[in-house]
């Protein structure tokens, strides 16, 4: 049999890419569909998108300070890219299509390679028609440990998703972008809420453990308003940075879309009894996960703990003197655009809306050409966020972490990802020191995708 012309080029591609395959195998993440039991038993098995074969995708966990490399192997139908969420990183590997690299088309792959800066909890997740692909599971927790960890018996992540399931079949409802009700109001709230991938995980404790809890909000566009119960603690770290001082937990606390939280908790539930992580909602409390006590690890709990190592992050204490930009957040059923401008054309409300825009950044219902800001390295500015809308928006910047300014003027903790309230105005401070083009979104993605999209360069 004679080779055609194309499997001739098909063996050439083979032999070019033979280096590849033989590097270390955990290396090689890969974007596939796979099936995995997210709805209750007794429903049909669903199917997802992941990285490396299930949902949350191959949790990554390595040392502060360390090399990251992963050739992520595109085997979905769909071109997609992969954006390290929180990791204040090398442009080039951002992992924005059009912004830092092409998307890694359909059998393509492409090597992500960076260091990682800072300790904590971070994630990844797909980039590329996020409000569909993170939807379908392109997402995995990023684990950075400290040199110096906190002493505890379980180091847990439990990332959080809400999904948007066919209960007949069991399947993602896949109205992602058509959904005109979904991307003028909150977004896509889904009606299956999962940690882990799982409905109903159970994690096996022993009273007076001390766990460290890493909370990370995967979900499109759900609201986490956290609970503990059985269980006694503090927030020692958000988005990754610790916090200066342990925050005792004393009444639920919201998680927004992409943010993260850091926990440790004590096991105060006597024998038998079951502890649990909840989500408070307005009809009650619902169960994250539960934590089955059985037995005693000791006597006594630990004493309260200290604060976690902090990360080396800039120094933004002079930021009264810095420059302040107003950045309108606009739109969203209650408060419909008028107009606003995609790219030099400015649009009516109706026409915006005809297209799926009803989200605008500043009168901006796109990614506009030219970036909201243009700074120099290592220079100092505010931001502030003015919700005009009559939802909530978790306003997440790229390649950067950011203090809050608190509203008596005062620095408040650092963050990736701020929740700006409706009617809101959030004021935050960075010093812009990573060079390169970064996106500035709400991290709704239904929202971004319908016009709250932004971005900034540092040059
Ligand atoms: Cu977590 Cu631009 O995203
Ligand atoms: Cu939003």
């Amino acid at each position: 049999m004679l080779f055609n012309r194309r499997q001739i080029l098909k063996s050439a591609a083979a032999l070019t890419l033979l280096p590849l395959a033989a590097r270390a195998s955990n290396h090689v993440m890969v974007a596939s569909e796979t099936i995995q039991q997210l709805a209750p038993e007794g429903f049909d098995k669903t199917r997802v998108w992941s990285f490396g074969g299930s949902v949350p995708g191959t949790a990554i966990r390595v040392e502060q300070g360390a090399r990251v490399q992963r050739m992520v192997d595109n085997q979905l139908s769909v071109p997609t890219s992969v954006h390290w969420h929180g990791i204040r990183i090398d442009n080039a590997m951002d992992g924005v299509p059009g912004v830092t690299q092409e998307a890694i088309p359909a059998g393509g792959s492409f090597e992500y390679d960076f260091v990682v800066p800072d300790a904590g909890t971070y994630w990844y997740h797909a980039h590329n028609r996020s409000v569909e692909q993170v939807a379908r599971g392109l997402y995995g927790p990023l684990i950075v440990q400290e040199a110096d960890a906190p002493d505890v018996d379980q180091d847990l992540v439990l990332m959080l998703d809400d999904w948007r399931i066919d209960p007949e079949t069991a399947q993602i409802a896949d109205d992602f972008q058509k959904n005109g009700h979904d991307l003028s109001h909150a977004g896509r709230i889904g009606n299956l809420i999962s940690v882990n991938g799982s409905f109903d995980p159970t994690i096996p404790v022993k009273r007076n453990e001390r766990l460290r809890l890493r909370l990370i909000n995967a979900a499109n566009a759900r609201i986490f308003d956290v609970g503990i119960q059985g269980l006694n603690g503090w927030i020692v770290a958000l988005d990754g940075m610790p916090l200066e001082n342990p925050v005792p937990i004393s009444e639920s606390f919201p998680l927004a879309p992409a943010q993260r939280a850091d926990l440790l908790v004590d096991v105060d539930a006597v024998s038998e009894e079951t502890a649990s992580l909840v989500s408070v909602e307005r009809d009650g409390a619902f169960g994250l996960a539960k934590f089955a006590v059985s037995g005693e690890i000791s006597a006594t709990v630990r004493p309260a703990p200290n604060p976690l190592p902090p990360n080396r992050l800039p120094d933004v204490s002079s930021f009264q003197s810095a420059p302040l930009h107003r950045m309108v957040l606009q739109g969203g059923a209650m408060r419909w655009l008028e107009n606003a401008r995609i790219g030099e054309t400015e649009l009516t409300g109706r026409e915006l809306a005809q297209l799926g825009r009803f989200w605008a950044l500043n009168g901006e219902a796109e990614r506009p050409a030219e970036p909201f800001l243009k700074t120099s390295v290592d220079s100092i500015h505010r931001i502030e966020f003015v919700n005009e809308t009559a939802f909530p928006h978790a306003m997440h910047l790229h390649g950067h972490h950011f203090r809050l300014v608190d509203g008596d003027g005062s620095l408040g903790p650092w963050r990736d990802t701020v929740l700006v309230d409706r009617g809101q105005t959030q004021q935050i401070v960075l010093m812009a020191d990573n060079p390169g083009d970064w996106l500035l979104h709400c991290h709704m993605l239904g929202h971004a995708a319908s016009g709250m999209m932004s971005w900034f360069r540092v040059a």
